[in-house]
């Protein structure tokens, strides 16, 4: 069973211990486009304390020997002005990944961004990223891509 709930600023612990310093090298550098070793408090306070207007997140938790587990986030961040664009990004951690919990993450986002009036969702990612790519593509929402220098650009028009 998996639950999505939104984020809260007491996440900041376990999003640190249970997904980001669980991730794969792999999946850091999907996510981050380059290595990381931590997160600093103010990225952890960024991350976790969301005004659910600006800037809207979830997390994915599993029941685990009776306490909930963390084991994905997605997050979109609106342009300035609060404006009809947003960028989205979806982490799963490794062992969790290919079981359908980036795609409900996605889904409740899309729910969440035309509530709030958001008409182009767009997620950047390694041109080898397929598994996003293939992810954004099964919502079957028309989307335009861009490729640059090995990135893609994909914006879902919802
Ligand atoms: C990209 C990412 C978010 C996808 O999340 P995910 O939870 O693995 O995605 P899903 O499980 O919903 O879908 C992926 C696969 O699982 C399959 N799947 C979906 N629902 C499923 C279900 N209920 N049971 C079994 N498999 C399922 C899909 O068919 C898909 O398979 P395929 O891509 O091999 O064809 C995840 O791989 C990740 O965190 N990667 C590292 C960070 C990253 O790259 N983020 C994107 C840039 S911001």
């Amino acid at each position: 069973m998996v639950y999505l709930r939104a984020i809260h600023p007491d996440d900041r612990k376990s999003l640190r211990e249970e997904l980001f310093l669980k991730l794969s090298p792999e999946s850091l550098r999907n996510r981050f486009f380059g290595m990381k070793l931590d997160l600093t408090p103010s990225e952890l306070n960024y991350f976790t304390d969301v005004d659910f207007s600006h800037h809207v997140a979830f997390v994915a938790e599993v029941e685990c020997d009776s306490h909930r587990r963390l084991v994905g986030v997605g997050r979109f961040v609106r342009g300035n002005g609060n404006s009809d664009h947003a960028e989205i990004a979806i982490t799963v951690i490794d062992e969790f990944q290919g079981m359908g919990i980036g795609s409900l993450l996605l889904r409740q986002l899309i729910n969440c961004a035309r509530k709030l009036g958001v008409v182009q969702l767009e997620g950047s990612m390694f041109a080898k990223n397929t598994r996003m790519a293939k992810l954004l593509r099964r919502t079957r929402i028309p989307y335009r891509s861009s490729h640059e220098s090995g990135m893609v650009s994909m914006s879902l028009d919802l």
